[in-house]
Formats: C-alpha cells, structure tokens, sequence
C-alpha cells in the first residue's frame, strides 16, 4: 500500500511528495487536471520570509498577526515565520531562480508588510517559477507516482480512520485508491464566485471532501478578496500584483483622488481586506464597476512586471501612461480543514496543508505572500510527522482547545439519469454569492442567500451522478453552503468578512466557528483564541 497519497499539485502537494520521497516512502500523487493547473501558477507577487538581518522572525510574527485582525494562532505563525527562511533556501537549491538586485536577493513590499521582505521570480512570475522547479524534481523523482487528469471524488474512511480515497480516473473509471496516510493538498475555492484570481480547478473539492468524511472545518467565512484583479471579463481574472503599490503604485477614484491615504496609516499598503472594503465602498457609493491602478510612476515596468504587462496589453492598455480599471476578485480561502501543528487533520489518517488547511496562520486576512509560504513550511511538517510515526492530531495550534466530532455521512447520491446541466447551476451559484456574500455583506442578503442555495441544491440532485462537473458542483455548494452558515453567525465585521448591519468587530466573537459533519450537520463552536 502507498505510504502516502497526495490530493493536488500545487506548492504544498508538490513540497510534500518531494520531501516524502527523500524520507524513503512510496507517493501516489493525484491531480485532476495537468500538473501545471493549479493557483500556484497564478501566484505573482512572491514569498514573505525573513531573509534580510534588518528584518526578524518577530517582525514578520506580528505583520501577520496584525493582517490577521485577532484570529491568528500564535503558535502556528511563529511555525510559518521560523521555518520560513530554510525553506526559501531549500527551494532556490532545488533550482527556483529568484530575482536578484545588485547582487542580493530582491525584495519586494507588499500590503500589511512593516518592510519589504517578499522575494520574487521572473519580476511577477513567482509561482509560476516555484511550480516549475518543483516540477521538474517531481518528475525525476522514481519514488512519486503522479496520476493526472484523476479526480477524487470523496474520502475512504474505515473505522474511524482515512485510509485512501475513491477517485475517477480520466477516462471516467472508478477506482479506489488506498494509502497509509492521505494529504489534502487541492487549494482554495475561489470558483465560489463570478470574479475570481484562481483558475477553473479551484472548486473547494477537499473542504468539501473533508466535510462529507466529518472532519473539522473552520473560519471559511473569511474568504479573502484581492483588491485589484484587472477589471476585464477574463476568468481567471488578471492579478494586479500588490507589489505595484509596493513600487510606488497608487489607487485613484474616477475624480483622480488617492483615497487610501484617508483609510489607514499604511495608505495604498494597507492589509488586503481594508484596501477590498475601502475601493468596494466606493465603487457602490459612485455606482461604478471599478477604482483605477496608477502605476504611471513605475520604471521599467515591462521588465519588473512582464506577466502583468502582457495582461494590460491584452486589454490595450499601456501602464505607464494608462490607468489601470481595478476591483477586488476572490482570491484565497484563508479557513479550511482544520490541522493541528503538523497538518494533521482530526480523522486519524487524513492530513491537510496549503490553502485548503486552517492551520491558524491566516486568521480572520492572509497576509500578502503569506500563501505560498504556508505550503511549503507545512508540507514537511506533515511528512516529519508522519515518517515519525504520528497518525492523528494533537491538541497544538487551532487544535489545542479540541474539536467537535463530525458523524460521518457520505453523501449517497443515487444513479440519475441526466436531466439537468451543472454549468448553468455553477454559474447561477457564482453570481449569487458574487450578489449576496461578496465583500460587504448583510443579513438579509445572507438569508437569501442561504435560501437560493438550496433551490441550486435540490436542482443539482438532477445532474449526471458520474460527471467531474456535477461532483465539483456539489463541492462548490456545500462549501458556500458552510460559508454562508458561518457568516450569518459571525454578526460583526472582522478581516475580510464584512458585515454592513454590524460594522464593527465585537469581543464576544474573538473565536473561531468550527464545523464538522456534512452540510446538514453545522455546529458553531466557538474557540477562545489565545495570542
Ligand atoms: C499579489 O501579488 O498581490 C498576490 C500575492 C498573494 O496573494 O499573497
């Protein structure tokens, strides 16, 4: 049987089969579309980590924490901080080309941060070149079976404990496929909306899996939203790196006004979620569909920023002499499956790391170039443990206080024959949590919400049982079922959740809902945090 399976092919499921290998166990890694297909690829900006003697590990800790408006774990940011640097070293061994300037590691500013502190590639290809060399060891690594174009459909649980997965394989076969320990490594879920940064494959699946198998889940009300995707009809939207307010670029209502600087000591690099509710305020008070990027005061742009170059063109613009049209896209999901230190998920067996866990490190805001950082500090974690000899979760991290138990109930779906499309299902639920459950929220529209989405619900039971569309489909609800579940409860304004009937962030909700069991089975429970 295989020591371990891999569910996705991003930073932290790629870091996890490498170092998993090189600790002598056997890895199935599964991956629904190519390899290459994951938000990884889309990551511009870089990784934060303290790689520079006028910074500190402490610097970084209280950033994030900061970022994070009250909901970080300590324990699990002071992980993400000291293991971040050897980590960063250990990539660039592995052959990913970082950016240099005048001899020394280029680092770049982004929002939240007190100091420039974020490495990059190729200007503002980073993930693309994290993801490359990542890659190419994986590939040369005899050890890692990868297994494209599968797509796992649910969790193997037996006695209480995960023991593998069921899963399609590209022609449509069923299979099961069993392992010692299996890893959640399958990304966020930004196609919960109609403008998001992350691709078409990033539908929730293993939050959802994680839910159906009864496993902790916590925070996902706090889906984070990038203030500026390039305000065009591409999906996935263009990313306006925050880097370019890190270069001096400086956002501009339509009248040429620089309204940041009226929102927040940081002014244009203020944390991401003041920046999403600052340029969304005012896109909704002038009716207009979206703010403006000046970056005329970049140099060089072309060659600090290619990718984002190419996508200005694209749409004729010219960024030193255009501004660029901005509004925030969803972007990352900062809760997830609940993990203790290590990654360990509460069904023994069952692991989690990257943005499909809740470690804990994001809170209530992921801090800018926090994300890629996260994979790749916590996807060792997880093998360290597991070569160890660990098999469940301790009670470290977000874990520390317990856990509600989740009563496991796959969902049965029976053979129907097809009468319904998913598509315009998955458009339908897009464009109503775009609507209702977007940047600024309420509790009527959260209410409406709730109720349309079982209306999409009842429709979906009528899609084709066997289809990767319909399965993703039913991931999507479920995790915007859960979502909008726990923003209604969380009735005051924290992070990236906002809340216009309760604008301000109330004491008695310094906690975390945590959930578990499948979607008729949500328990709030919340969770003193201690920092
Ligand atoms: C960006 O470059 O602005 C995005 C980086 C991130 O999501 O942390």
């Amino acid at each position: 049987m295989t020591d371990l399976l891999v569910l996705g092919s991003g930073i932290a499921g790629l870091s996890a089969a490498i170092h998993a290998s090189r600790r002598g166990m056997s890895v199935v890694l599964l991956t629904k579309g190519e390899m290459a297909h994951s938000a990884t690829h889309f990551a511009q900006g870089g990784v934060a980590a303290v790689l520079d003697s006028a910074d500190s590990t402490d610097l970084h800790l209280a950033d994030t924490m900061a970022a994070g408006a009250g909901l970080c774990d300590e324990s699990a940011v002071r992980v993400l901080v000291d293991d971040g640097p050897d980590r960063v070293r250990e990539l660039m061994e592995l052959g990913a080309q970082f950016d240099y300037e005048n001899g020394r590691l280029a680092m770049a500013r982004e929002g939240g941060h007190s100091l420039p502190r974020v490495v990059h590639a190729g200007g503002d290809a980073t993930g693309a070149e994290i993801e490359r060399a990542l890659r190419t060891d994986v590939r040369d690594l005899r050890a890692v079976e990868v297994r494209e174009g599968w797509f796992t459909i649910d969790l193997l649980i037996e006695n209480g404990r995960c023991v593998g997965v069921t899963a399609l394989d590209g022609s449509g076969g069923m299979h099961k496929v069993r392992a010692k320990h299996t890893l959640l490594a399958t990304g966020g879920a930004g196609q919960l909306y109609s403008a998001t940064t992350n691709p078409s494959v990033s539908t929730g699946d293993g939050v959802a899996m994680a839910f159906r198998a009864g496993a902790a889940v916590a925070d996902v009300e706090f889906m984070q939203f990038h203030p500026t995707a390039l305000a065009s009809p591409s999906m996935p939207r263009p990313l306006l790196s925050e880097a370019l307010r890190g270069e001096g670029a400086v956002l501009r209502d339509s009248a040429g006004v620089a309204f940041m600087s009226q929102e927040h000591p940081l002014g244009d690099l203020a944390p991401r979620d003041v920046v999403a509710r600052a340029i969304t305020t005012r896109m909704l008070e002038r009716e207009e569909s979206n703010m403006w990027l000046d970056c005329t005061s970049i140099n060089d742009f072309e060659t600090r920023f290619p990718t984002i170059w190419r996508s200005a063109q694209s749409v004729g613009l010219d960024p030193e002499r255009d501004l660029l049209p901005v509004a925030p896209a969803a972007h990352y999901l900062s809760g997830g499956v609940c993990t203790d230190l290590d990654g360990a998920a509460t069904i023994p067996g069952l692991w989690a790391c990257g943005e499909v866990a809740c470690s804990g490190v994001h809170g209530a805001n992921r801090l800018a170039s926090n994300s890629l950082l996260d994979g790749l500090v916590f996807a060792p974690r997880v093998v360290e443990a597991i070569g160890d000899g660990r098999d469940g979760p301790e009670r470290t991290g977000v874990l520390r206080d317990g856990w509600p138990e989740g009563s496991l109930s796959m969902s049965q779906h029976s053979n129907v024959a097809a009468t319904v499309s998913p598509l315009p299902l998955r458009e339908a639920l897009q464009d109503l949590m775009t609507s209702n459950v977007g940047v600024l929220r309420d509790g009527v529209r959260l209410e409406e919400a709730a109720l349309a989405l079982d209306v999409i619900h009842a429709k979906a039971e009528n899609c084709d049982s066997q289809a990767v569309p319909t399965w993703e489909l039913r991931n999507l609800l479920m995790v915007a079922t859960a979502l909008v579940r726990a923003a209604l409860l969380r009735e005051e304004t924290r992070g990236t959740h906002s809340r216009l009937d309760y604008p301000c962030a109330r004491p008695e909700f310094l906690g975390r809902y945590m959930f578990a069991g499948s979607n008729e089975m949500f328990l709030p429970l919340p969770v003193e945090v201690r920092a």
